[in-house]
């Protein structure tokens, strides 16, 4: 399967795309999810995504307390009104996504994860700064998770499973666009040797991250057709498409 690219989502100009207009339609044409069926994943497929599905699904929820905070902040400096209503209907999304997670595990007796040193770390470093910084890794972890949940369907037979994976991706790529436009209306008026530092900063948390999480998940990736050198490879192109983003307002090249 060929990377799913940022400009599927067909969103153009962004400075005036509704977003609380698509979270409300999204939240209410979701893929319908049967979880009546526990027998569709074989004991060793369950070994093989009970590591990284915990992972995921403590990562993917979270009260986003501190992110709010920096968001209302945001808002009134840039006159964004819309800005604050936008997270946290994205933030209710995360929240959709975990649960869901969660409930999969639930029928295959997956016990959700307490704390991973990971999440800790991820947690930590958003909230060393401003709204930027949390951005920025929010949006890493999201341009992983649209590889994690492709080969995440692809590693089992599971149709429940692949659908969750769909519309993970489906909602995933949007999110990477909304954090891609914060980026650039933070980045817009700013001293372009700052924006380039930045950048930098970003490829290199790209590919720290693309490191760590394929050491700690290779072989979901393996089974999910992925080896080292297309993970790095792929993440590194949905940053671009979102640094393209961050530098121009738009999707159009
Ligand atoms: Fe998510
Ligand atoms: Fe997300």
């Amino acid at each position: 399967m060929e990377r799913v690219k940022l400009k599927t989502t067909k969103i153009k100009k962004l400075s005036n795309f509704d977003w609380i207009e698509y979270f409300k339609y999204n939240n209410s044409h979701l893929l319908k999810l049967d979880f009546s069926n526990n027998t569709e994943l074989s004991n060793e497929e369950k070994k093989l995504i009970t590591p990284s599905i915990k992972a995921f699904q403590l990562g993917e929820g979270s009260e986003g307390k501190h992110l709010m905070h920096v968001v209302e902040k945001f808002a009134l400096k840039k006159n964004y009104k819309e800005y604050p209503k936008i997270m946290k209907l994205f933030i209710m999304e995360e929240n959709r996504h975990s649960q869901t997670l969660k409930k999969y595990m639930e029928i295959y007796n997956i016990e959700p994860a307490k704390k991973l040193w990971i999440d800790k770390v991820f947690r930590i470093l958003r909230k060393m700064m401003g709204l930027e910084c949390e951005v920025i890794i929010l949006v890493t972890a999201e341009m992983i998770a649209l590889s994690y949940y492709t080969a995440l369907s692809n590693a089992t037979n599971s149709t429940l499973l692949k659908t969750i994976c769909t519309q993970m991706l489906n909602d995933e790529l949007k999110h990477v666009v909304l954090q891609s436009d914060t980026l650039h209306r933070i980045s817009k008026n700013r001293n372009e040797m700052i924006n380039k530092l930045i950048r930098k900063i970003r490829i290199l948390v790209m590919k720290v991250t693309v490191y760590v999480v394929w050491h700690k998940y290779k072989k979901l990736f393996i089974e999910g057709n992925y080896e080292y050198k297309k993970f790095k490879k792929y993440s590194l192109e949905y940053l671009k498409e979102s640094i393209n983003i961050e530098k121009t307002g738009n999707l159009e090249e």
